[in-house]
């Protein structure tokens, strides 16, 4: 109710500027008495997955925070966990703007924002500055000036960063907004990273004396070989989990609609089917050898369950959250 009145003065302005002012107020505001305008108490509907306890199984997507600003805000929520960043290495600004566009009738948004952020040093000052103690995934990626052959080196500087401060650690190697990034959830380019990665893990949990999970985020773009290669692969280099999935190149859905045709990544409604599908495929070749978290045009409770039916063991909302706010989290929680 407080909110659909919120998203319509919020509708009337630019996707970007409304998204940094909601960035500051609620940095501004998380661990503060003000959070009282959002805060809420949310089911305990605890579950273990990856060897870690989350309160209950709904989850922040990454790229709404992307700098891990505003951490204490989003568990006031009621989130079971909330995934920061798409973080890199060095601080980079992203593609030209405007990068962001809503789609409302499709209750969609394209973006292509590029990973801008401020860099892995700033995440994790923000993340030692934030109170929260609940699970936290840090989401890492490569600079865009960093060719794809030293992706890998991205991805373990960011590890080496991030390790003693993440719950769990998520790799991304699915956006579309970052050329050449999406080669490397094919083939041996990907068990090349994963089997890095792994061993970056061993090293990094004898360091700090404790275990973070590695969770590989993948495209919705993909057909049942592919899935079958990157499961394979998952397995093979004792990945912790999954998580399925990113915007979609497709614009199924959204053809004759204002913005339907910019490029990047679409999220929302129009995603939900293709990345349930993807579950579905994951599912039956992972068969509970690793756990899969469900992402992509969860709106509701239902969109949630038919997630957990296909073979999810958590979900994330990105841009349901956009379009519904907080209370999406408690609705969904409620339903569940
Ligand atoms: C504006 C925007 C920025 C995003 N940035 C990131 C990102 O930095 N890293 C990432 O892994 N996913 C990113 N995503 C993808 C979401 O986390 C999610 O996987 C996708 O949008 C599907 O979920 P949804 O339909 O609930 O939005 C972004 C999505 C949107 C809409």
């Amino acid at each position: 109710m407080f909110y659909s009145v919120i998203r319509k003065v919020f509708f009337q302005f630019d996707p970007e500027r409304i998204h940094e002012f909601t960035i500051k107020s609620l940095k501004g505001t998380g661990a503060s008495p003000f959070n009282f305008l959002y805060k809420q108490s949310v089911k305990d509907k605890p579950i273990n997955v990856m060897g870690i306890n989350f309160p209950n199984p709904v989850g922040l997507a990454a790229g709404l925070d992307k700098n891990g600003e505003c951490i204490d805000a989003f568990a006031a929520m009621g989130f079971g966990f909330v995934e920061v960043g798409t973080v890199t290495p060095k601080p980079q600004p992203g593609n030209d703007k405007p990068r962001i566009f809503r789609l409302p009738q499709a209750n969609a948004v394209i973006n292509r924002m590029g990973f801008n952020n401020k860099g892995v040093d700033y995440l994790v000052d923000q993340v030692r500055a934030a109170k929260f103690n609940g699970v936290l995934g840090i989401n890492i990626g490569k600079n865009k000036a960093t060719p794809e052959e030293n992706a890998k080196d991205d991805y373990i500087h960011c590890m080496r960063k991030v390790y003693d401060f993440a719950t769990y650690i998520t790799v991304n190697i699915s956006s579309p907004n970052t050329p050449g990034l999406r080669s490397l959830q094919y083939g041996e380019a990907l068990d090349e990273l994963l089997s890095a990665l792994k061993a970056e893990q061993k090293v990094l949990s004898e360091k700090f004396d404790k275990y973070v999970p590695l969770a590989v985020k993948i495209a919705p773009d993909l057909n049942e070989e592919e899935v079958n290669s990157i499961a394979d692969s998952l397995i093979s280099n004792e990945i912790d989990g999954v998580i399925a999935t990113n915007t979609t190149l497709s614009r199924e859905g959204v053809e004759g609609l204002e913005h339907g045709n910019e490029q990047g990544g679409l999220s929302g409604a129009p995603v939900k089917d293709k990345s349930t599908a993807v579950i579905k495929l994951l599912a039956k070749a992972l068969d509970n050898k690793l756990p899969i978290i469900g992402v992509g045009g969860i709106a509701s409770s239902d969109d949630a369950n038919e997630k957990l039916a296909a073979g999810a063991s958590l979900v994330q909302v990105y841009t349901g959250f956009i379009y519904q706010g907080p209370e999406l989290v408690k609705d969904i929680v409620d339903g569940l």
